[in-house]
């Protein structure tokens, strides 16, 4: 097993195994590197997420789906067993029913990220039924995690106010107090990837595109659960052009497809989530290393 990533490893990788640097839109540095190490499945996690993509969109074009067309022929050409390759909510767009969004439902984004999400499911599904490579991927909810900082994403301010509720006791949030948007803790972020790729492939009606529900909540919602923790901790709300992408996106998702077809139950609510960020971090912080 290798990590990799665009640059040198970094903590908490350092030393934790084989890693190398690798950008995944160099077709032939990625043949060699699954070549040498004997890969026979890839986590294909690289991506520019939808803020960011919005500045960028010719860079989000490229990486999103040159990176996942590489990755896709290094498969089918080195016979891979597996491939995981994560989709998003940012597929849904603004005529897409928002509560409780069904897994077949109008696609239809507004985002160049959201577009390449789209093409990379549709993608995935054309390579199993054609070339048999066995691509498997989950609609990710904004993901939470008290490890990797939150980079490009418009739902990185449900981590960015964790790390500055411990350091400031204060936050700036990009969007609006109302706003409702679905999220995962990482916990469960590795669950459902780690379960989706253990499932049985008899068992699978879809591949690619399978939407999972973790925990929805508002900005105030979470700056209110927050406070239960850091009684003083005070949000100021000023939106930004992420506000517009967040009102293209569902409040809620219907998971029942991940449900029946591999099991798929997610472990943390918005209270047990809240408080074990706010330990991990406060931890982080008092050893210094936040
Ligand atoms: N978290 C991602 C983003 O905000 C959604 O997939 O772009």
């Amino acid at each position: 097993m290798i990590a990799s990533g665009i640059r040198e490893a970094r903590e908490p990788l350092i030393g934790q195994g084989p890693y190398e640097i690798l950008d995944v839109t160099d077709k032939e540095r990625l043949e060699r590197v699954v070549h040498e190490h004997e890969i026979d499945t890839i986590f294909h996690l690289a991506a520019i997420l939808s803020a960011k993509g919005e500045l960028k969109p010719q860079l989000a074009w490229h990486v999103n789906i040159r990176g996942l067309r590489n990755v896709l022929e290094v498969a089918r050409e080195q016979d891979l067993t597996r491939i995981f390759h994560p989709s998003s909510i940012a597929v849904f767009g603004p005529e897409t029913p928002k509560d409780l969004t069904p897994q077949e439902t109008i696609l239809r984004p507004k985002t160049v990220y959201g577009i390449t999400k789209v093409a990379g499911e549709l993608l995935g599904d054309y390579y199993f039924n054609n070339y048999g490579v066995d691509v498997r991927g989950v609609r990710f909810p904004g993901v939470i995690s008290n490890v990797t900082p939150p980079g490009g994403g418009t739902t990185d301010y449900a981590v960015e106010i964790f790390y500055e509720a411990i350091k400031r006791g204060r936050y700036t949030c990009f969007v609006e107090e109302r706003t409702v948007l679905p999220m995962i803790y990482m916990p469960d972020c590795l669950k459902a990837t780690l379960d989706i790729m253990d499932a049985d492939l008899s068992r699978l009606k879809h591949h690619t595109d399978f939407n999972v529900a973790g925990v929805s909540f508002s900005a105030g919602e979470l700056a209110l659960e927050i406070r239960k923790h850091i009684p003083d901790f005070e949000v100021s709300y000023v939106p930004d052009y992420r506000q517009e992408i967040a009102d293209t996106w569902p409040r809620s998702v219907d998971d029942s497809a991940a449900r029946e077809e591999w099991g798929w139950e997610p472990q943390y609510g918005l209270e047990s989530m809240t408080s074990d960020m706010l330990d991990c971090l406060r931890s982080r912080n008092e050893s210094g290393g936040l």
